[in-house]
């Protein structure tokens, strides 16, 4: 028993630890895996979602982030740096904040979600807007790691990977066993890849008895995977997945061929319908994270999953994050006078 210390102290034996390095960690980690009744009811599958937006900076990336700076201060860097669609930099700023190190953030100006911003600068991190996409503030990243003395924290970071895994691990942990259908959002694909190593490993280790088939989900308009090229300029609502050169492509295309998956893409308008759906279930996910909700529809429609399996979807980034397209949609709230029956008249009643 006893409190939950975060996914490095949790699963130390698996993430290549030394055991004298002060943990850098917020406590991530032990996410909730949540049943879907309306999905299961829909699709004729035994539906979960992984809800990641639960992690301390409100998505997945603080899994890989918390081996990264822990590893990144072990080995004496005073500096980090990651491009990023908002995530990535929020967790960066974050745990680099924990650690008392700099942290700073390349950004495409213009395409990320206010929330992400707001908490690469509350947590004190050096933001460059960069005019131009993520692969292109990416392409300056990886440049900057040689002569200055800073470490890239992008997934490209084996650290990063090698924390990102305990997403697998701790839905094993929750089934007793590996779903029969894993099904993600993919932008630079570095989760996709972690989450095959996770499910690969207890499986090689006799842990589980079963290994997962993979379905990543890219957007249409940022669908490089799916379309077998690179997209110079990706375009899609989902801004955390509007990746045109993902870094980790080879590894998840192995993913989904060596475990009888595939990639996919969706569209935006389904991606806002599935946004929805699970909101309307009580689940507040970011657009991208809500990219394998709609694929798992989009599956199910196929006919490319069977009834009465297990799939779960990792819902990977909160709503809160960039709250607009939830308010957009909905009906304006009533404005009425401060007096009770004003407001039971509103309603109706
Ligand atoms: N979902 C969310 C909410 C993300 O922020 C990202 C990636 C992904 C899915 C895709 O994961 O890149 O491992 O395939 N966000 C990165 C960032 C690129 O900078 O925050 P991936």
């Amino acid at each position: 028993m006893g409190s939950w210390k975060g996914i490095i102290e949790h699963y130390r034996s698996r993430l290549e630890m030394d055991d004298d390095s002060p943990v850098v960690s917020l406590g991530e980690g032990n996410t909730p895996m949540i049943f879907s009744e309306r999905l299961s009811e829909r699709t004729g599958l035994e539906v979960y979602l992984k809800f990641e937006g639960m992690n301390p900076t409100g998505s997945f990336k603080d899994r890989g982030m918390t081996v990264a700076i822990t590893k990144a201060v072990a080995r004496g860097a005073k500096a980090v740096v990651c491009a990023s669609t908002g995530n990535t930099s929020a967790s960066a700023a974050a745990y680099s904040a924990k650690a008392g190190i700099l942290c700073v953030v390349l950004i495409p100006a213009g395409n990320v979600a206010s929330g992400k911003l707001a908490q690469a600068l509350v947590h004190g991190a050096k933001v460059v807007e960069v005019r131009g996409n993520f692969d292109q503030a990416f392409e300056i990243t990886l440049k900057l790691e040689g002569p200055y003395p800073i470490v890239v924290v992008n997934s490209t970071n084996p650290h990063r990977l090698l924390g990102q895994k305990t997403g697998a691990f701790e839905v094993c942990d929750g089934l007793g066993r590996a779903p029969d259908y894993h099904i993600i959002p993919v932008g630079n694909a570095g989760n996709i890849t972690s989450y095959w190593r996770g499910y690969r490993e207890y499986h090689a280790d006799g842990v589980t008895q079963n290994l997962p088939q993979m379905f990543g989900f890219q957007a249409a308009g940022a669908a490089p995977i799916v379309l077998g090229h690179p997209v110079d300029q990706p375009k899609t609502i989902a801004t955390a997945i509007r990746i045109g050169h993902p870094a980790s492509w080879d590894n998840a295309l192995a993913a989904a061929k060596d475990s009888g998956g595939e990639i996919r893409a969706v569209t935006d308008k389904k991606i806002l319908e599935a946004y929805r759906l699970i909101a309307s279930e009580g689940i507040f996910a970011e657009l991208a994270s809500s990219a394998p909700v709609a694929g798992l529809l989009q599956l199910a429609a196929d006919g490319r999953v069977a009834k009465g399996k297990t799939a779960v979807c990792i819902c990977t980034g909160h709503g809160l994050k960039d709250p607009s397209w939830a308010i957009s949609g909905a009906p304006k709230p009533v404005q009425v006078d401060a007096q009770m029956d004003v407001v039971a008249q509103a309603l109706g009643f």
